[in-house]
């Protein structure tokens, strides 16, 4: 197994202006169907760096999704015939996926330009971002803090008043996960032109700071040289980047995290030590105490996860959260019959710590902190294709507003400001509401 290594580490420490390529590099879709043939796949994972785990093995994954090289291809299939675990190749060429994405350039003072079957690059973002500041008097710039480049991490607020509680986007803290920008984006969009009544109840009720790229560096690196890249781009040594979603202060490299900067799990030489994570987690704490809900997205495997990375036991307000997001993902399969899976992160993929929504949930209590995997199922993965942009956004914003509405019954989250004088009444309705709902709640659970 140990010869013939051709790293990957080595394509992705190159530094030119060269695209990289993965002609002929295939995605393997493998189903492990019990703990002994999880364990190896965790050994080959741990031990081959020429093959890129796009979703790790752990004990409660259905399928892994692993791109090999067209060297590595024949190793790779002996290794699962030997210990006869099932796989699908799901993409023989993905160079040929890799050429089809037309990503699109948003051109200025025109809104109506940005579409959701098309990604776009950090500068369209951008210029989006800042038309939406002079478009709308509700949305003001505002910047979550830098990132190791000097870029700013631009972000967006949304607000129709004041004494409004705070609702919190992350998207593209991993940079080919690039689903996520643009349902990001999406929320926005939503939030500023539906007409659908409960959407514009959430906008206006609620103070939103949403940030569609958190990782502005990566997002370039991986439009720019390496369509496969995941962390930011600090130089260490001969190699590149820190995974930020294991640099965040909260069980630092504890678990699914690494301390060898080759790898893309690589936590840091210290918890915050890279500016994207450091610099945002400061503008959070700027935010402490007005937090109700904090959402952070990601791709790929239908997946929303909730706190914490470093254990399967149900910590905090965990089995509300699970209530609530079960119900939000109900929401999410009514358009295309997407079913996604809610779990915390421990139990729903593995022990990874280190991440953005462990860190919110600690350090800034927020009572409701959930992070979206996004589509698809390993038929394509990161290479979502373009035509699955609005489905995916369509669903992913039905749920957040399943998630507010739910978040409301279980006594989470009040409506709006400038209700003070009805307060009382509204907290007796509610109660007696909410103990409608519970009774109602019983009867659903045990259908
Ligand atoms: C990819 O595979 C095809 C078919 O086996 C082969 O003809 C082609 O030369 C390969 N491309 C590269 C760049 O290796
Ligand atoms: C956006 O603008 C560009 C450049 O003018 C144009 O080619 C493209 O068709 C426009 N897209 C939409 C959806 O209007
Ligand atoms: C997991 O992390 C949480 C939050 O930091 C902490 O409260 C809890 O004690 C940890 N549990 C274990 C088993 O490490
Ligand atoms: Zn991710």
């Amino acid at each position: 197994m140990k010869i013939l290594v051709i790293k990957f580490i080595l394509l992705f420490a190159f530094v030119s202006s060269e695209k990289v390529r993965f002609d002929n590099y295939s995605l393997y879709k493998i189903f492990p169907k019990n703990e002994h043939h999880i364990s190896v796949l965790q050994e080959l994972r741990n031990n081959e760096d020429k093959y890129d785990f796009w979703k790790d093995p752990a004990v409660a994954s259905e399928f892994i999704s692993v791109l090999s090289s067209p060297q590595g291809k024949s190793e790779l299939e002996s290794f699962l015939n030997y210990y006869n675990i099932e796989f699908v190749i799901t993409q023989s060429n993905i160079q040929e996926i890799i050429d089809k994405e037309n990503v699109a350039t948003y051109t200025r003072n025109n809104l109506r330009n940005m579409t959701w079957t098309r990604y776009y690059d950090m500068e369209s973002i951008n210029s989006w971002l800042d038309d939406l500041v002079s478009s709308y008097s509700v949305v003001t710039a505002i910047v979550g803090g830098r990132s190791l480049e000097g870029r700013d991490i631009k972000g967006i607020k949304i607000s129709h008043g004041s004494g409004r509680r705070a609702i919190v986007l992350e998207g593209g803290i991993h940079a080919r996960e690039w689903i996520s920008p643009t349902a990001v984006c999406y929320i926005i969009d939503q939030l500023l032109t539906s007409n659908d009544r409960e959407t514009r109840a959430a906008a206006a009720d609620y103070d939103w700071y949403i940030f569609p790229v958190t990782n502005p560096d990566g997002y370039i690196f991986s439009h720019q040289v390496n369509r496969m890249w995941r962390k930011n781009r600090r130089p260490i040594g001969s190699n590149y980047g820190v995974d930020l979603n294991r640099n965040w202060n909260n069980n630092w490299l504890v678990h699914g995290s690494s301390s060898n900067p080759a790898r893309d799990d690589y936590a840091g030489l210290g918890p915050f030590s890279e500016p994207e994570s450091r610099s945002l987690s400061s503008y959070l704490l700027t935010l402490q105490g007005k937090i109700d809900l904090y959402l952070s997205f990601h791709s790929f495997g239908h997946l929303l996860l909730l706190p914490f990375g470093n254990t399967t036991e149900p910590l905090a307000n965990y089995q509300d959260a699970m209530n609530i997001g079960r119900r939000a993902m109900g929401a999410l399969s009514v358009r295309y019959g997407t079913k996604y899976v809610t779990g915390n992160i421990a139990e729903a993929i593995y022990l990874a710590t280190g991440g953005s929504i462990d860190w919110v949930k600690e350090h800034l209590q927020v009572p409701l902190v959930y992070c979206y995997e996004l589509r698809d199922q390993g038929t394509y993965g990161f290479l979502l294709p373009e035509n699955q942009i609005l489905p995916n956004n369509e669903e992913v914003m039905d749920s957040v507003i399943e998630l507010i509405h739910q978040a409301k019954r279980f006594g989470y989250m009040s409506s709006a400001s400038g209700l003070k004088a009805s307060l009382l009444m509204l907290t007796a309705l509610v109660l007696f509401y909410h103990f409608l709902n519970t009774k109602i709640n019983v009867k659903i659970n045990n259908y």
